[in-house]
């Protein structure tokens, strides 16, 4: 059988069943500020999971497409994609436990055809401190449902996944229990992690056995469902939906109790062609079939990349197929991410140009069937998507041309490979193998210098997704960062050339330039921006110091003097960033003395204002009453 037969046999058994067909919500959410993505079927239910009467009544069934990006490094092993669909099912306040776990044992065995001895589950151990108990009832209710089918089913207590490491199984074992770390359902993971207000329950997976493999246990000890390594794939999960987390972070029980099945399709379709490997199925397979023919390799010997370049493209192609393009704000950018990483993986196969124009056509093909509503913009894919391609390519001739430009004669630092990636988008690998090509030398510590460089990038990232509401930041590239110390030296300008009393109105930020607007009734002279100008380039050949800490919010504005346009809505606790004279070990604080800039900010900024390059504005222009905009650019 393959995919869409089976998402097909799904929904009609659910519709036997008396469930409502609901159409999928979107990949891409516009309104959720917690997340990117659909990530599971129960997402876009989340306020008849709390109570509201969903219209269609209070069995409900769909295959939501879902987005999991946490998971993009895990790509290329058998198992894991980022985009899948999840087959689910859901009983709002309806029926529980028992009518649940039938309903999925039959579907697997009657419908899917595998066989019951190859299904092992798991249940929740339960958790004292926040009084839940241990779910006897659903362990139970397994036990009855595999003794009917005929198979032995016992139960164990295993509690932590990693202790039963080296356990195993014992003959006879099946029905499994572990802490909240496996069988706890909520959108943050385990009990403690529960998001408050979200609703959440005990729930029992259900996983298919490939078999033991010697490689494997080697590699990760003896098996046990939850564990490391292969054995094992989990292909549903069906959550007791009961509790709530409430503000104060203990749990109450819903008025109704509902069930949150949800099942990957692509993992039960691999079950039921026995295959641990899911990029073996009907969904994927034709796309790794192309990979074989357009690069004369074969997908033995290179899985890695072409697990990557299917499971990348899929994606690509449902996020454009819904209307996102590509961008370096947070959903485009997470679909650039996934064109160029599957370009760039392309290219290590030695496939050339114009690869999407073939892949794509593939994937298309598998989606023929889903109604045009829930693909609205195929027909662009292949123009929007291309394009994005095409302008990586270019990226990655330019990021070639630098390399060339740093001469044959020099070595290459970890400093320089790393700004070729961070500035130019042209990744490490590559870099080292056309430095080969090239006869360029590398220096000794290159790879040490990189990860460093790398590291103190990502911090800065860090502090910038913290503030990511409050910053304005429409990315964090390194180029972004430093428009951003830009934006503070030019307030800091602003105010002592022209008027005290400027304060930013707003600001926009992109890797090419930066927007700032400020509160002024008239428009400023050539001079007087000449005189800006000047005043933050003077400050950025000063080789400044940026310093950062966290204030209490009275403290940073009344003795800190701190700059910050929102008193009102800032947290009691702020973190100041500070310019000026001093050394890394300062904070505001310390520096007061020698202050340039001193402002409430969530970050992230560069260390020292020497980075920034030269600053120009290049226009300054009216954005509303009483406010000026600037442009500016960094040279
Ligand atoms: N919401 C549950 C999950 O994502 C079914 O696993």
């Amino acid at each position: 059988m393959n995919a869409n037969e089976i998402r097909k046999r799904f929904l009609d058994f659910q519709v036997k069943h008396g469930h409502k067909v609901i159409p999928p919500a979107p990949l891409v959410l516009d309104n959720d500020p917690t997340t990117l993505f659909t990530g599971s079927g129960m997402q876009p239910l989340l306020p008849y999971l709390l109570g509201q009467p969903h219209p269609e009544g209070t069995r409900l069934t769909d295959s939501q497409p879902s987005m999991r990006l946490q998971d993009i490094e895990d790509v290329g092993d058998p198992r894991h994609t980022t985009v899948f669909e999840m087959l689910g099912n859901w009983s709002l306040g309806d029926y529980f436990k028992k009518e649940q776990i039938e309903n999925f044992f039959e579907f697997l065995t009657k419908e899917v055809g595998l066989n019951p001895e190859k299904i092992y589950v798991t249940c929740f151990i339960g958790n004292e401190k926040y009084g839940i108990p241990k779910d006897t009832e659903a362990a139970e209710i397994w036990q009855s449902v595999f003794q009917k089918a005929g198979v032995e089913a016992k139960i164990v207590e295993i509690g932590s996944a990693k202790h039963g490491d080296e356990r195993g199984i014992k003959p006879g074992e099946r029905i499994f229990f572990y802490d909240d770390k496996e069988n706890w359902w909520s959108r943050g993971g385990g009990i403690e992690t529960t998001p408050l207000g979200d609703p959440c329950g005990p729930d029992s997976e259900v996983f298919y056995d490939f078999g033991e493999d010697k490689q494997d246990v080697e590699k990760y000890g003896k098996s046990h469902p939850a564990s490391d390594g292969a054995r094992f794939m989990e292909i549903g999960n069906q959550v007791f939906m009961q509790y709530k987390r409430k503000e104060d972070g203990t749990f109450e029980e819903l008025e109704h109790k509902n069930v949150d099945f949800g099942g990957g399709l692509e993992r039960i379709t691999a079950a039921s062609i026995d295959s641990f490997d899911v990029f073996k199925i009907s969904l994927l397979r034709p796309i790794v079939e192309k990979l074989e023919e357009l690069s004369h390799k074969d997908y033995d010997n290179n899985t890695d990349e072409m697990r990557v370049i299917a499971d990348h493209l899929r994606g690509a192609y449902l996020l454009a197929a819904q209307g996102l393009t590509p961008s370096n704000k947070a959903q485009g950018y997470a679909l650039r991410r996934l064109v160029r990483r599957a370009v760039l993986r392309a290219l290590d196969l030695g496939i050339g140009q114009d690869f999407l124009a073939q892949i794509l056509p593939v994937i298309e093909e598998n989606y023929r069937d889903l109604p045009d509503d829930i693909l609205p913009c195929r027909n662009k894919v292949l123009e929007v998507l291309t394009k994005e391609e095409n302008a990586f390519r270019k990226t990655i001739t330019k990021g070639v041309k630098e390399l060339q430009k740093l001469g044959s004669d020099q070595l290459l630092t970890g400093t320089e490979l790393f700004k070729l990636q961070d500035t130019y988008g042209f990744p490490l690998e590559l870099s080292i193998e056309e430095a080969y090509k090239l006869n360029l030398k590398l220096s000794d510590d290159y790879q040490a210098e990189f990860e460093r460089a790398l590291n103190a990038q990502r911090e800065r990232s860090k502090t910038a997704s913290k503030g990511m509401f409050k910053g304005g930041l429409s990315d964090t590239s390194n180029q972004t960062i430093k428009y951003h110390t830009a934006c503070h030296l030019l307030l800091a300008a602003l105010q002592q050339e022209i008027d005290p009393s400027i304060n930013q109105k707003g600001s926009n930020l992109t890797p090419e330039r930066l927007r700032f607007d400020f509160n002024i009734d008239r428009k400023l002279t050539p001079e007087e921006l000449k005189k800006v100008e000047d005043r933050v380039n003077a400050w950025i050949a000063a080789d400044l110091q940026v310093v950062f800490a966290e204030y209490e919010k009275d403290f940073a504005f009344d003795k800190l003097h701190a700059h910050g346009s929102f008193r009102d809505r800032y947290p009691d606790r702020v973190t100041v960033y500070a310019i000026g004279t001093g050394t890394p070990e300062d904070t505001p604080d310390t520096m007061d003395t020698s202050l340039v800039s001193i402002e409430i900010c969530g970050g992230p900024h560069v260390s020292h204002t020497g980075e920034l390059g030269h600053f120009r504005i290049t226009k300054e222009e009216s954005s509303s009453a009483g406010v000026r905009r600037i442009k500016a650019v960094l040279e």
